[in-house]
């Protein structure tokens, strides 16, 4: 039986608190307190992780990568480090008007941007992708991609001559040209059948024909954390990291074709590609197990993917209120929070999200008015300031630790390159919208890049559809007909 299996405790009836706080009671009930903290606290040092780990984090990070890049370790790494064939980074003077497509989580969206020298003008509408579609075949899902995207280019009047379209298809892709990805497997929730290892511009075109009614020219397909860094790019030439925190994790960053074994086109300028690492797969070959808690092992075991994504499972805002969740829920069994009986919804996967942890975490110090709210909704509204302070604790402890290793990563993608300074574009809900997530990172990074190193993260929003379109405009300007 995991933790996942275990039943809530027995409800015991709580004391009220008034009859409790006089005296030489007050006392024993304010020792109590402190104990019951203590307790929690041990029972969260696993989540809290040293300088000395997170540097063995970012070396054996490197070591991934650098398996990833060798084309002789390539086959069997776990960090893939995918070349994109993107190798141009955006000037500012791309023109024109441009479709994109942006799939990537439970949301799918279709933009249209007008791109002018330094003017950027841009349409989009979302559309949901039900779970159905999310678990069914792979043409349920192309056949609803091209029924947003021509639904889109009617109401917009842009369905007349084709217009040039930038795919950003944020699940693992081996790429085989700009216009060219095969997906190497499903994350983030997505099980379509019948899409692994096929091209998914090939089924995007298939499906566009069997309605017959819209036409595009796909100009690239790339991922999500690509189209973050050229949408950054455009505006600041410092930017060379492209970072997603959001429903997955993943970075890109730019590498010197000296570096990348596995390229095998030319080596002509500029000298360079973005490598897509797909590093939410880090610790997939057990090389994490030294951070790994039990609540982490549980997540995997009832994922969709189990032994896969597993830096992704620890970090992204798909997995993040799970892993507090589970927290939460232990600590309450053991009698520590909630006087043993939290709300029911505590015991049931999936009903703790991740936005719960950032609204309990922007209550200021002390207060507790969000965390009341969230326990509310879960159906408890019992909750003392006591059992506030320990929920907001254990989420820090869980976000902190989040943050942390993302940090890591960073700083290891940092100390590879070795640019005096570089400018990280990140994108992401988990980013935006956790109160303390920016800061968190910068302070540890600081602490674990080089000596003379410098960077900053900068947000770049609705990076992976504006940078689709960028992609398909650099390709436009530097006569990427010729590069498809
Ligand atoms: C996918 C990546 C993507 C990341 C962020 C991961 O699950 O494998 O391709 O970039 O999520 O969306």
């Amino acid at each position: 039986m995991d933790i996942y299996d275990l039943p809530h405790s027995p409800a015991r009836r709580r004391v009220p608190v008034k009859d409790i706080t006089t005296g030489g009671a007050a006392l024993f009930w304010k020792m109590l307190r402190l104990r019951r903290r203590k307790f929690i606290e041990e029972r969260c040092a696993e989540l809290i992780l040293t300088d000395e780990k997170l540097r063995e984090v970012c070396q054996r990070l490197l070591v991934e990568i650098n398996r990833g890049l060798n084309k002789d370790t390539n086959k069997e790494a776990t960090v893939k480090c995918f070349p994109t064939y993107v190798r141009e980074l955006p000037n500012g003077e791309e023109c024109g008007k441009f479709l994109a497509l942006d799939l990537g989580g439970t949301n799918f969206r279709v933009l249209l941007i007008d791109l002018g020298p330094h003017i950027f003008h841009m349409e989009s509408k979302i559309f949901a992708v039900p779970q159905s579609i999310m678990l069914g075949p792979g043409t349920g899902l192309f056949d609803h991609i091209a029924e947003c995207l021509a639904t889109f280019m009617h109401e917009n009047q842009v369905d007349v001559s084709p217009l040039p379209l930038g795919f950003t298809f944020s699940f693992p892709c081996s790429q085989e040209g700009l216009t060219k990805a095969r997906l190497a497997t499903w994350t983030k929730g997505f099980k379509c059948s019948g899409v692994e290892g096929e091209d998914v511009v090939k089924l995007l075109q298939e499906a566009i024909a069997r309605r017959g009614d819209i036409k595009i020219d796909v100009m690239a397909v790339l991922n999500d954390t690509t189209g973050t860094l050229m949408a950054c790019a455009w505006k600041n030439p410092a930017c060379r990291i492209g970072l997603i925190l959001g429903t997955g994790i993943n970075a890109c960053y730019v590498e010197r074709l000296d570096n990348v074994q596995l390229w095998d086109e030319d080596h002509d300028d500029p000298k360079q590609v973005v490598i897509n690492t797909e590093l939410g797969a880090f610790g997939d070959n057990g090389t994490l197990e030294f951070i790994r808690t039990e609540y982490d092992r549980t997540i995997d075991q009832h994922s969709l993917n189990p032994g896969r994504q597993l830096f992704e499972k620890m970090i992204s805002g798909m997995y993040m209120g799970e892993v507090t969740r589970l927290v939460l829920a232990q600590l309450t069994r053991e009698g520590l929070l909630f006087d043993g009986m939290g709300p029911e919804t505590l015991f049931e996967p999936g009903q703790f999200f991740t936005k719960y942890v950032s609204e309990i975490e922007s209550d200021k110090k002390g207060e507790y008015t969000c965390c009341r709210q969230v326990l509310e909704e879960l159906g408890y509204d019992d909750a003392t300031d006591e059992d506030c302070a320990n929920v907001r604790f254990i989420c820090e402890a869980v976000s902190r630790r989040a943050a942390h290793i993302a940090a890591a990563a960073v700083a290891c993608l940092l100390n590879k390159m070795g640019q005096k300074h570089v400018t990280v574009a990140v994108d992401g809900s988990l980013y935006r919208f956790h109160p303390h997530f920016h800061d968190l990172m910068v302070e540890k990074i600081r602490q674990l890049i080089n000596p003379g190193l410098t960077f900053d993260l900068m947000l770049s929003e609705d990076g992976s559809g504006r940078g689709a379109a960028l992609v398909a405009a650099v390709a436009v300007r530097i006569g990427g007909l010729a590069a498809r």
